[in-house]
């Protein structure tokens, strides 16, 4: 297998053509694609008059250097008759040289342009093609600039033995590492050759041979249609292990074991998803285990999640992070945000999957539970962000997409489709979302097109039960509509008389039943406690259940996000090293964000942060720099 894909690509690559590997269903797809407006306000690219429909990534990856460098071809179809040059996303990439290939099929030399960065876009990169061009060639290098990969030396990782470099496109990203059509709303199939230190394996979001040669020079193809923002790598002192026929994890030996025992319900997640949503389309689904700086929980790239490794916990209490990546290979993957001020359509979508396939594997006390913790998650964050920023179709005012990151895409979301299911019923519901999956596949839409099909296939369907102000009040408004499904779990109800209980001092510690709660349990119990909270009722806490050394990262992260705020200092030399030692930005920004509140936690939070900078991601830097400005 491996050999003749190696050999097929590099015929077709030095003959200058590369095998079609479009099936022939996105073929038919692809010609019905046009694009009559640019709603994309993110990319430079004309892709109205020329669209990129196959990549070939050809780079070296070279750790001294923390520098990518080859070039990449794009094939491309044309929308247009007129002379149009060929505009693409770039950021602080160098480039050498640009090459055309007619319709003979001669390559030549042409002419290009590299704008003036901006800040958010980074830079144009015109190519004057002259001709309306089947493929161009770009040759260039990655710097260490580059925002979109960390590049982390043997002794930032876990064996210090061998260095590990990754990838994080999304949201715009990817032209940080490939010159390219960086927008949602163009797909692309990919093959790639990578070459690397012999002693590394090479992983991408594309077909991964369980059983592949180390030998630093690596193959891959994406034969479905995918956005930029999905093209992934990873390179590292990678290992495999099967956990079914369909899943496996590639992971670095030290935590290899423990994360196909955490992640061994993945099988059983997609068979349930696909019960429920149709077939999963994309061959295998594997895991990739990133150090534990990666500034995301996970990362859906297709066939290969990129996932933290602060979801080891050790008794599979925050696989929903699983069941969340894997729901994007419906949502998200499948059927795309065409923008970035769609994101809703992506996160919202896949945390209402996620929790559907939480209920299916694991029962629905558990995800009932989960949708109690995330809504208030989001009724908070809800009471200290702009207006503006509360609307699921969100105006990002030029800002970049990762500065007005929120849980509004995700769980106001997740909460309109609860909505939508509640009203409806789940018979009709699922019948809906199971078609809007299928008759959007490998496709991309926006919030408008998705209130057109909405109308049509639900709500006008089965009329007189949701209004279309109903419809425009969730999506164009800010906040919470004040009939929002608020989840109540029964279980928390339980917690809340216990807190009530334990702060009257009518219980004692050791009458909580605490032996059976589970982790959302606990998270409740601590989200929960009041700030009037004493010294000694923390201290008391702390040493019946050691909770400072908790070895949940959720759990510390709850913990000691109450203890800065009542001041309860013992945990300080535990969260030092926590946040010395990870870099997900869900668990630390919040952390730094409560330091400074304080000139004395806050100047403890600048030490800190002084030290753990250099193993942070560019993009944690980037959000702590402002917090602690
Ligand atoms: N696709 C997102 C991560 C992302 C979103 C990166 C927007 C860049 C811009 C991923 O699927 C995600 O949502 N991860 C969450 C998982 C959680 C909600 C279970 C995370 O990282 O915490
Ligand atoms: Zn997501």
């Amino acid at each position: 297998m491996k050999h003749f894909s190696k050999l097929c690509i590099l015929l077709s690559c030095f003959a200058g053509t590369v095998a079609p590997v479009t099936s022939a269903k996105q073929g038919a797809m692809h010609q019905h694609t046009t694009v009559s407006q640019l709603t994309d306000a993110y990319t430079y690219a004309n892709y109205d008059q020329v669209k990129a429909n196959h990549v070939y990534l050809d780079l070296n990856v070279d750790f001294d250097k923390k520098s990518l460098a080859g070039f990449v071809e794009l094939t491309l179809d044309w929308y247009t008759n007129d002379k149009a040059p060929v505009i693409l996303d770039t950021r602080d990439l160098v480039i050498h040289k640009a090459m055309a290939q007619d319709s003979q099929g001669n390559w030549v030399h042409v002419n290009y342009d590299l704008a003036k960065r901006d800040d958010v876009l980074g830079s144009k990169l015109t190519i004057d093609t002259k001709f309306h061009a089947k493929k161009v060639r770009v040759y260039y290098h990655s710097t260490e600039k580059a925002s979109g990969l960390q590049w982390l030396s043997a002794e930032q990782t876990a064996g210090k033995d061998k260095p590990f470099l990754f990838s994080q496109n999304q949201a715009i990203h990817a032209r940080s590492w490939i010159p390219i059509q960086d927008t949602p709303g163009v797909r692309i199939t990919y093959t790639a050759r990578i070459t690397t230190d012999k002693d590394l394996l090479a992983v991408m979001s594309a077909n991964n041979e369980p059983v592949t040669e180390r030998d630093g020079d690596y193959f891959f193809s994406m034969p479905q249609a995918i956005p930029a923002y999905l093209i992934a790598i990873g390179v590292g002192d990678l290992h495999f292990k099967p956990m079914s026929h369909q899943t496996g994890i590639y992971a670095e030996k030290y935590i290899l074991d423990a994360s196909v025992a955490e992640f061994d319900d993945t099988q059983a997640m997609i068979d349930k998803a696909e019960e429920m949503y149709g077939k999963y389309r994309w061959g295998r689904y594997d895991l990739l285990m990133l150090p534990p700086s990666f500034p995301f929980g996970g990362m859906e790239n297709p066939r290969l999640s990129f996932i933290t490794p602060t979801v080891v916990a050790g008794d599979k209490s925050l696989v929903n992070l699983i069941a969340h990546e894997l729901a994007h290979s419906w949502s998200g993957n499948l059927v795309t945000n065409e923008s970035w001020r769609d994101l809703w359509l992506n996160e919202g979508f896949t945390s209402y999957v996620e929790n559907r396939i939480m209920e299916a594997v694991f029962g629905t006390k558990r995800a009932v539970m989960e949708q109690a913790l995330g809504a208030q998650d989001l009724n908070a964050e809800i009471a200290e962000l702009d207006e503006g920023d509360t609307k699921l179709y969100i105006d990002l005012k030029g800002r970049d997409p990762d500065d007005a990151f929120s849980g509004v895409p995700y769980v106001k979301g997740q909460l309109f489709l609860m909505f939508l299911e509640e009203k409806f019923g789940r018979e009709r519901f699922d019948a809906f979302v199971l078609e809007y999956f299928d008759s959007h596949a490998f496709q991309s839409l926006g919030t408008d097109n998705f209130v057109k099909y909405l109308k049509a296939n639900l709500t006008d369907k089965y009329p007189n039960i949701v209004s279309d102000d109903e419809i425009n009040e969730w999506i164009f408004n800010s906040g919470l509509p004040s009939y929002a499904p608020q989840p109540k779990s029964n279980a928390f109800k339980v917690i809340d008389k216990q807190i009530s209980g334990l702060m009257a001092e009518e219980l004692t510690l050791n009458q909580l039943p605490t032996k059976e709660w589970t982790l959302h349990e606990w998270l409740h119990f601590i989200n929960n406690l009041p700030l009037t909270i004493s010294q000694k009722q923390m201290t008391n806490l702390d040493q019946a259940f050691d909770l400072t050394n908790s070895n949940n990262a959720e759990i510390t992260h709850a913990w000691y996000l109450l203890s800065i705020r009542v001041g309860y200092d013992e945990v300080y030399p535990a969260m030092a090293e926590y946040l010395k030692g990870i870099g997900r930005r869900k668990l630390i920004v919040p952390l730094y964000k409560e330091l400074s509140k304080k000139p004395e936690s806050k100047a403890w939070a600048l030490d800190v942060y002084k030290q753990a900078r250099p193993g942070y991601h560019g993009l944690a830097q980037g959000t702590i720099d402002t917090v602690l400005k």
